[in-house]
């Protein structure tokens, strides 16, 4: 069933399918896409949004619908991006949340303004980059993050959130605390250079530049970060998935030290002088799981941390495998995996 009304249409019982990059079946109670702000003042008026939970829906490459959502699903459309000159070298970017994340990136580019090259090629919209600190190849969002505009679900008040509001962390921010699921974020501003320092500091990337023998710029950097990307990480239109299924962990200075007498190669990253950041894919890999496939769902052969759909699984079967991936590493490791994918 569908009721339309002056601007927008609400779906009954509607198949997520097509909507989250694992390529799931689930169904909402309710779904509705927004385009413009009239749409959004329009919904905000109806009984269903005022009864009904709701997930405000992007690309969908950073969910796991583990069954149906008994609620309104809002597919986010907003589109749009300006310009504006805040200093002699620098501008603020400001997209709406249902712009294509790297079309952004690529328009930065466009106009010489560097700042998102490293996080080419990262899937979904504009709206999620601050809800998990989106990051990559040695940038995170939160490095060229300015502000960002939201309406509260509650209320429909609108405010706006500088960075120092936002809590961001590794794969974290108040969007995953105490604001989780509370609001739509409309818009994102960024704050990029035309002279940018450059991040060359993930040692793929300068690898893959001397391989590919250009002078190193943000266009490079870019062209390199999606080569690499495209050799490891699985094309969600071939094969479903969201990326890295878990955070890598961060662990003690002593357990490391420990488990390094064992596994001597065991990749570590300083995050202060007791904690070292581990990584869950080497992990993964030394429990023998790289590659592992069990039924409809399997861990890729190319990135241990990365869990895929070969083709008819449900969620509840991905989260099955990865509460395995959990267990068999806390076993071998002493170390508790979390995931990074929303688990609905
Ligand atoms: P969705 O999956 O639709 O939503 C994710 C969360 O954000 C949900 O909780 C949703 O409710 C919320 N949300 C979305 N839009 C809004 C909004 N407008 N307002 C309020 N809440 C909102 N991530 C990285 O950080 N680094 C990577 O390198 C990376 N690589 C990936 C590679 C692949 C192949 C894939 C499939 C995923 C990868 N990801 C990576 C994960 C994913 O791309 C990001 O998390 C991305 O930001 C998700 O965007 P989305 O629009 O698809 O969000
Ligand atoms: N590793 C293995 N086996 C694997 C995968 C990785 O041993 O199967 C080891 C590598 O040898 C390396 C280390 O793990 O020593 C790190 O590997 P890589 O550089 O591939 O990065 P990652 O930790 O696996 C993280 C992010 C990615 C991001 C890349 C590049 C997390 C959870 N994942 O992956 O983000 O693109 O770094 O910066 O932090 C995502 O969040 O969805 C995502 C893809």
């Amino acid at each position: 069933m569908c009721v339309i009304l002056n601007m927008l249409s609400i779906h009954e019982n509607y198949s997520l399918k097509a909507y989250n990059t694992f390529g799931v079946e689930a169904k909402a109670r309710y779904f509705t896409t927004i385009k413009g702000m009239e749409e959004l003042n329009e919904l905000l008026q109806t009984n269903i949004f005022k009864t009904q939970k709701h997930l405000v829906l992007g690309g969908g490459s950073n969910i796991l619908f583990t069954g149906n959502f008994d609620g309104l699903v809002i597919h986010n459309e907003l589109k749009g991006i300006e310009l504006t000159k805040f200093n002699d070298e620098e501008y603020i970017l400001t997209a709406a949340s249902g712009e294509i994340w790297h079309e952004v990136v690529m328009f930065a580019l466009k106009n010489n303004l560097g700042g998102l090259e490293n996080l080419s090629l990262i899937p979904g919209t504009v709206g999620a980059s601050p809800i998990q600190n989106i990051g990559a190849y040695g940038v995170e969002i939160k490095d060229v993050f300015y502000a960002l505009q939201m309406i509260e679900l509650a209320t429909g008040k609108l405010s706006t959130l500088h960075k120092d509001e936002c809590e961001f962390g590794y794969r974290d921010s108040f969007f995953k605390k105490a604001g989780k699921n509370k609001y739509f974020i409309l818009n994102v501003s960024y704050r990029l250079s035309t002279k940018p320092v450059l991040n060359t500091s993930y040692g793929a990337i300068e690898a893959e530049l001397s391989k590919m023998n250009v002078k190193t710029n943000i266009n490079s950097i870019s062209q390199a970060v999606v080569n690499i990307r495209s050799s490891k990480l699985p094309n969600p239109k071939d094969l479903g998935n969201a990326g890295s299924f878990f955070k890598n962990p961060t662990i003690s200075l002593e357990q490391y030290q420990q488990l390094k007498n064992d596994f001597p190669d065991l990749p570590g990253y300083p995050v202060n002088e007791h904690t070292i950041k581990t990584a869950a894919g080497y992990l993964i890999e030394k429990c023998h799981l790289k590659g592992f496939r069990l039924g409809n769902v399997g861990i890729h052969e190319k990135q241990a941390l990365v869990i895929v759909n070969y083709g008819q699984a449900s969620g509840k079967e991905i989260f099955d495998l990865s509460a395995l991936v959990i267990a068999k590493v806390k076993q071998t490791f002493g170390i508790e995996l979390e995931r990074e994918v929303n688990i609905l």
